[in-house]
C-alpha cells in the first residue's frame, strides 16, 4: 500500500510493542541451537550467546518445552521444572543487563517427537496421523511413528500445560511468551487438515480446527495479559509433513479469532527468500489486513528488504533468524552496511561453544 508508506519509518526506530519501547524493530526469530545440558536445561554458553545478541529490539528464545509430553528433539531446553527456570534466570538477567528484552517461546512438539523421548509411549496430537521423516533420538535416527490421537478429555491437559509454561518463563524473568503455533508443530498440527482429521470440537471445520490455538492464547494471556502474549504461525511452511486444503481460509480465521486478545504481535513465518520461499504465495498482506495488532514478518529478510517491509507499512517488525545466529552485531552492521560473517550450518543444530557463541562482532577478530 503505497499511500501508507512512510520513509521515516524503518529498522531503526523505536516500536512500542505492548508495555515495552523496543530500540529498534530488529527481532531475533527463535532458534533451536540443540545445545541443552542434563535435565533439558539450557547452558552456561547461553547465557554468552543471548547476551551477545541482546541489542535485537526483542529477542525471541529458542522453543522451550512447556512439559516432558512436549519434547521431540534431543538437547533442546524446557521450561516446566525448577532447575530449567533457573537456567533461563540467567539468560533473562544478561539480556537485562545488556538493556534487551527477551519472550520465551512455549513450544510443544506433537507427533514430531519420537517414543524413546515418553519412555516408549506414542507422541500425542490431534490424530494419529504421521509423516515421513527420521528424527535424532539418543538412541541416534529413528524413524517418525503415528502418534496417538488425544482424547477430548485430554485437552485441556495440554492446555494446562502451556499455561504452567508461561507462569514458568514469569518466573524466569522473560518479559513475554510466544506461542509455537509454527512449523508443524502441536498447535499447527491443531490448525491444519492435512494433521487434523478429528470429529470432535477440535476438528473439522476450520473454527474448530482454530479452537485449540485460541483456547491456548486464552490461558496464557490470562498469566501475562494479551499484550506480552505473541503468536507465531507458518501458513504455507510445509516441514514436518504438513498440509492444508485452503491456506488462507485457515489462517485468515485464526487471526481473525486471536483479535480479541490484543497480542503484543502476530510473527508471520512467510518467506520472501531461501529455502522455504514460493513466489507469488505470501500471505502476509492478507493477514496484515486482518489481524489489528503489530506483525511481525519473518524468512530470508534482509536489511532492504526489512526496511522496506517496515517503511511500506507491511509489517511493524521483521524478524532474522540465521542472519543473528552468525552476526551478534547484526543490528549494527545492517546500520553500518557492513559485511556480515558467514553461517557455518554444521554448527547450527548441536556441539559446543564452537559455532555458538564464536562469531566475531565486527572489529573483534576470530580466535580461529
Ligand atoms: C538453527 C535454526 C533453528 C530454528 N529453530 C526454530 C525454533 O525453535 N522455533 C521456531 O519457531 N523457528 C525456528 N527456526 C526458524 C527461524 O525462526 C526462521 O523462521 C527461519 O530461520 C527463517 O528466517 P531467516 O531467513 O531470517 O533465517 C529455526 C531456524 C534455524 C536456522
Amino acid at each position: 500500500m503505497m499511500s501508507n508508506t512512510n520513509r521515516e519509518r524503518n529498522l531503526f526506530t523505536p516500536f512500542q510493542l505492548g508495555p515495552y519501547e523496543l530500540r529498534n524493530r530488529l527481532v531475533m526469530a527463535p532458534m533451536t541451537r540443540s545445545r541443552a545440558v542434563e535435565g533439558n536445561a539450557v547452558s552456561d554458553l547461553a547465557v554468552e550467546y543471548y547476551r551477545q545478541r541482546a541489542t535485537a529490539g526483542l529477542i525471541v528464545s529458542e522453543g522451550t518445552q512447556v512439559s516432558p509430553q512436549g519434547v521431540g528433539y534431543t538437547h533442546t531446553p524446557g521450561i516446566h521444572g525448577a532447575a530449567q527456570v533457573a537456567a533461563w534466570r540467567k539468560v533473562t538477567d544478561a539480556v537485562h543487563e545488556e538493556g534487551g528484552r527477551i519472550f520465551a517461546q512455549l513450544w510443544h512438539t506433537g507427533r514430531v517427537s519420537h517414543p524413546s523421548f515418553h519412555g516408549g509411549e506414542l507422541p500425542v496430537a490431534p490424530s494419529a496421523i504421521g509423516f515421513e521423516g527420521q528424527v535424532l533420538t539418543y538412541e541416534g535416527m529413528r524413524p517418525y511413528v503415528a502418534p496417538r490421537a488425544l482424547e477430548t478429555e485430554e485437552i485441556a491437559g495440554v492446555v494446562a500445560q502451556f499455561a504452567a509454561g508461561a507462569e514458568r518463563a514469569y518466573e524466569a524473568g522473560f518479559d513475554g511468551v510466544e506461542l509455537h503455533g509454527a512449523n508443524g508443530y502441536l498447535i499447527d498440527q491443531f490448525l491444519r487438515d492435512g494433521s487434523n482429521a478429528r470429529t470432535d470440537p477440535y476438528g473439522g471445520s476450520i473454527q474448530n480446527r482454530v479452537r485449540f490455538l485460541v483456547e491456548v492464547t486464552r490461558a496464557v494471556a490470562g498469566v501475562w495479559g494479551g499484550d506480552r502474549v505473541g503468536v507465531r504461525l507458518s501458513p504455507r511452511v510445509a516441514v514436518n509433513g504438513m498440509s492444508d486444503s485452503d491456506p488462507e481460509a485457515t489462517f485468515s480465521y485464526a487471526a481473525y479469532a486471536l483479535n480479541p486478545f490484543g497480542l503484543a504481535y502476530l510473527h508471520l513465518v512467510d518467506p520472501v527468500a531461501g529455502p522455504m520461499a514460493r513466489p507469488g504465495a505470501r500471505i502476509s498482506a492478507v493477514l496484515r489486513a486482518i489481524f489489528r495488532g503489530p506483525l511481525i514478518v519473518n524468512g530470508g529478510f534482509e536489511a532492504d528488504t526489512g526496511n522496506e517491509a517496515v517503511a511500506s507499512g507491511q509489517a511493524d517488525l521483521v524478524s532474522f533468524g540465521v542472519p543473528f545466529l552468525a552476526n551478534p552485531d547484526l543490528v549494527r552492521r545492517y546500520r553500518e552496511g557492513a559485511p556480515l560473517n558467514a553461517p557455518d550450518r554444521a554448527t547450527f543444530y548441536g556441539g559446543d561453544a564452537h559455532g555458538y557463541v564464536d562469531y566475531p562482532a565486527l572489529g573483534e577478530v576470530t580466535a580461529g
